[in-house]
This record gives structure tokens, sequence and C-alpha cells, in this order.
């Protein structure tokens, strides 16, 4: 870590990135405004694995009137894939994620307020954010959905807004839809109760403008912060002060009365208007669907702060898995754990998934139990998750360790064979619908809770042993045949029903002593009426089974 400071900034993070590989530098003119997005965008529709993704720093950036930027703009450079985001928070495993946010949410740590900070190395007010090419217009801030989105989009923004009684600060991140050179509208969700939107009643009420800062580019620890639900009249500086381990500078805004993180590229200041709104959208969202225009709040620029030499941030959101989804699971996970395991004392709960391809998260959930858990605890497992926010959990399901939660199609399995529909499911009425499209006819929507666990035994599943799987693969690998990447289930397992007479009958054919096993069967032949009767109807429940 630098001196004096217990987390890093965004360039030091791009500096750590590039050192472990993970950063693709493009020098080559990219249109900002049809290119960039979707140059990114196939990094995940292309088929190229999670592990694989990469950030990307654009030093020569171009807009569509020809126009040159002297500001980089990194794109995945947060969370294009969870190691990324391991980076940025300091962590030493994927598996100390979940403990470190514990750490900052339950102690969080004071900020400390400097005088002088490097995002006010630049201060731009009046006249300097007004007009066509100054202010916002100046800043390469990309177009997220090229062919559908209106304009450029702070996607990576952080906003700062305070409870007009309290003056406790909010952190978020929200979308915002440049308008002008000095104005922009944003969408502070009411479904989900932002605290952006909480706070802007407060000023409502009173008609009073709201002061509000719009962070782009945050030390990684702070805008991690951004994203998590976090209590409301809890300042997430303060958190991500927990995460880091000591204190998060912050420096007073220069025209409005807010304190920012000194070590911030770029910061918008400015005030939300407390009775007008303004048609915001459309925009790609991060349910996977165009948000139509709809009227939001509209936020009058004063001042733009930075950096001599910043970068700007922005987020690729939209269709999932994105790095909107990546930032927000790797965090998500963990606290749905947590809440399930001690909140809730579910102690059989050994893992929350939230489904990311496609469905984006909060609709489709899976709770791996222990296998030996109480069918009481699976459903208040199942019913703990769908009570726990109001967006989370269209469709919970449990399941044991062997069923990959990431896998759709273990999903299915483990439904097809190990769920009676009519015992298993139940589908509970009355639940919000959450963050999706905007329906013309719009109604609440219900939860499907599934218990997809195993309820008895049964027999092995069908695949060679792993002893066999294990030893074909470095036969696999010593002929030179394409490199393997093992999908679960790559090996046989016992599910309970398997005896000591079948196990010694299967090593038997392996030792090549087949003609043992048809001996034994010769002398156990029945007149039967039909076929496909077991040999434990025939032989009675006194059949010793584990004879050898
Ligand atoms: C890339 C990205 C974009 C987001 N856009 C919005 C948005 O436009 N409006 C919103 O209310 N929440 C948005 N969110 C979710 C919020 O950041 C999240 O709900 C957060 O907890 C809000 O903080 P708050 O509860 O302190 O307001 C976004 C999250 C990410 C990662």
């Amino acid at each position: 870590m630098p001196e004096g400071r217990a987390y890093k900034d965004l360039w030091e993070h791009i500096e750590e990135l590039d050192n472990a590989g993970l950063l693709y530098r493009i020098d080559k003119p990219v249109n900002k405004d049809t290119e960039m997005h979707p140059l990114v965008r196939w990094q995940f529709r292309g088929g190229i694995p999670e592990a694989e993704r990469k950030a990307f720093l654009f030093t020569n950036v171009v807009d569509s009137k020809g126009r040159k930027y002297d500001i980089p703009v990194l794109i995945g450079g947060l969370a294009a894939n969870p190691e990324i985001y391991r980076i940025g928070m300091a962590a030493e495993s994927l598996d100390d994620i979940g403990p470190l946010w514990e750490r900052g949410l339950n102690h969080p740590v004071a900020t400390n307020v400097v005088d002088k900070a490097p995002c006010q190395e630049v201060v731009m007010t009046g006249a300097e954010v007004q007009g066509a090419g100054n202010g916002l217009d100046a800043l390469p801030i990309p177009i997220s959905t090229p062919g559908y989105d209106t304009g450029p989009y702070f996607t990576a923004a952080t906003w700062i807004t305070k409870d007009i009684d309290s003056s406790v600060q909010n952190m978020g991140v929200y979308r915002g839809n440049l308008k002008a050179a000095d104005r922009l509208a944003v969408m502070m969700q009411i479904s989900t109760q932002s605290g952006g939107y909480n706070h802007w009643k407060g000023y409502q009420k009173r008609k009073e403008e709201m002061p509000v800062c719009i962070i782009l580019g945050c030390p990684p620890v702070v805008e991690y912060t951004g994203p998590q639900k976090v209590k409301l009249g809890v300042d997430e500086l303060t958190v991500a002060g927990g995460l880091a381990g000591g204190p998060i500078n912050t420096v007073k805004a220069k025209t409005v009365d807010l304190y920012v993180p000194a070590e911030a590229q770029i910061v918008v200041e400015g005030y939300i208007d407390p009775e007008y709104l303004e048609p915001e959208g459309p925009f790609g969202e991060s349910h996977g669907y165009i948000a139509l225009e709809e009227f939001n709040n509209t936020m009058d620029v004063t001042a733009i702060t930075m950096q001599k030499k910043p970068v700007v941030s922005s987020i690729i959101s939209q269709v999932t898995p994105s790095e909107s989804s990546v930032i927000k699971r790797v965090a998500y996970e963990p606290m749905f754990k947590s809440y399930l395991r001690d909140t809730l004392g579910i102690r059989c709960v050994q893992k929350v998934s939230l489904h990311e391809p496609l469905t984006n998260l909060r609709r489709f959930v899976a709770i791996t139990v222990d296998r030996d858990a109480k069918k009481t605890e699976v459903w208040r497992a199942l019913m703990g998750i769908s009570a726990y926010q109001a967006a989370v959990g269209k469709y919970c399901i449990a399941i044991n360790d062997d069923i990959d939660p990431d896998n759709a199609d273990a999903i299915l399995w483990a439904m097809s064979y190990r769920a009676n529909p009519v015992k298993d499911i139940q589908i509970i009425d009355y639940r919000a619908r959450g963050h999706g499209p905007v329906l013309r006819e719009s109604s609440d929507e219900s939860t499907m809770l599934i218990d997809a666990t195993l309820k008895y035994d049964l027999p092995p599943v069908a695949l060679p042993t792993k002893e066999h799987m294990v030893r074909a693969k470095e036969l696999w690998e010593e002929l030179g045949l394409p490199p393997l990447t093992p999908e679960a289930p790559w090996h046989g397992y016992s599910l309970g029903d398997w005896n000591t007479k079948w196990e010694a009958m299967a090593r038997r054919a392996t030792d090549g002593d087949y003609l043992v096993n048809g001996e034994r069967t010769a002398q156990l032949k029945q007149k039967l009426e039909d076929p496909q009767v077991s040999i434990r109807d025939v032989m009675g429940d006194d059949f010793n089974p584990d004879e050898a």
C-alpha cells in the first residue's frame, strides 16, 4: 500500500492489474460513442471463460464528431472477473472477500478530512463547465448500448448525497444520463429504496435543492462500497474505511457542502432540483432489457474538479454476465450466506449462489445445504432468502453440494430427480417485481420455492469412478488430445443406495474377473412372470446384499 493510506487509488490499481497480466492497453483510436463498449462486450458474449476476462484501458479515445480526449477510459477494471475485484479489494484470496465485507459493515472507520487533495488539482467552475465542448461534454464518457441509449452515461459513477436533517452522507452507484455540459439526469431507484432517493424526498418536502457530488474513478475499495446494500444512515465512506482497514481521506467539495474521497480521479459537483423531474433514458439496464424513457431527477453542475492526469472508469452492464453483475455477486453472495447462517441461525447452509448469466443475480437463488439437513431447516432457508430483500429470490432452490449451482443443467438435473413438484415446490403470492423492465400491464409477482435436495438414497451417478477418470485424464494428456476443463459431475459417486456386494462385483469386472460374477448370478436364477423385478423384491428383506 502507498505510504499513509490503507488503500490504493485507481491508477495504482491499474498498475497492479497490468503487472498481473489482467490489462489490455488499447492505444489505437477507439470511438467512445460507437465502438468502445461493443468491443468490451465481446469479452462477455464471445465464449471467453470468466477467468480470462481482463480490464481494457483505452488511451486514445475519440468520438463520433472526430474529437480526441486526453483522458483515458478504463472498462472492466473494477470487476471484469472476480480476480480483478480481489486485487481491487487487496484480499489475499476470493474466500477472504466475505470476511472483509463483514469487517467493513460491522467495523466502519471514520473518514480522515484533509485540506488539500489530488482530486482538486484542477478546478473548473462557471463558464468553464458551460456550453458544448466544456464541462461534462469534455469528458470521455462512453455510450453503453449504441443503437438504443440516448446519450453518454455515467455507469461507474458514485453519487454522494446527505440527509437534510442529520447531514449523514450516502454513497450509491446510479446511472447518469448526460444532457448538457452542465446538466444530467439520474435514476435513483424507489423499489430498492436507494439512499439518494430517500435523501431527495427530504429536500423535496422543504423545496430545497439537494447538494450532490458524483465521483468518477474512486479508489476501488470505495467504488465497491457504492453498489453494496448498506443500512440507511450509515456513511458508506466509513464502510469503505472498514474494508480497507484504515480511514478514507476526504476533502470538502468546492461548491457544495459535501465531502468527497480525496484520491478520486474526477468529481462533478452540483444540485438536484427538488421539484422538477426530466425525461431520462432509454438506456440498456442490468436486468438485460432497455429501460425506456421515464421522468427522473435532474441535476445542474456547479463545478468539476479533477487530478492533473485522471482516468475515467466505465462499468459494462446490461445483459449479464457483465462487470456490473460481477461487482454485485462477489459482494452479495457472502452477505446472503451470512444472513441465513448467522442472523437466522440456519447452520446447514453451506453456500448461497445468485444465478448470473442472463437472469441478473437476484431472480434465481440456489442455496447449498448439508446432505443431512432437516427438512424444516431447508424450508426455513428457502423462506428466509425469499424474504431477505424485496428484489431477491423469485425462484429459490435448495440443493446438495454435488450439484454445481452455477450450472443450470445441474440445477435442472436436481429438480428432475430429487424434487416431487406436489410435495417439494411451494408458490407464494405477493412479491414485488423488483428490478426488471417496466411492463405496460404491471402487477406483483410470486415466488417459487423448490426443495431439490436428496430426501432418500439414490443409486450412484452413472460415470466411471474417480480413480478410472483420473487415470483416463492422464492418458488423455499423454496422447496430446485437446485440453480438458472438467465439468461436475465428471466421475461417478455414491448417493447412498449401493452396497459392498455390488462394489465387489464391479471390482471383479475391472480386475477382469466378470466370469465369477456370472457364476454367482447363475445360482440365483428364478422363474418369474415378468422381467425388471428388483433383486431386493425377489430375495426378500432378509436377503443380505452385503454378502460378498
Ligand atoms: C453498474 C451499476 C449501476 C447501477 N445503477 C443504479 C441506478 O441507476 N439506480 C439505482 O438506484 N441503483 C443502481 N445500482 C444499484 C445501487 O448502486 C445499489 O442498489 C446500491 O446499494 C445503492 O446504494 P444506496 O442504497 O446507498 O442508495 C447500480 C449498481 C451498479 C453496480
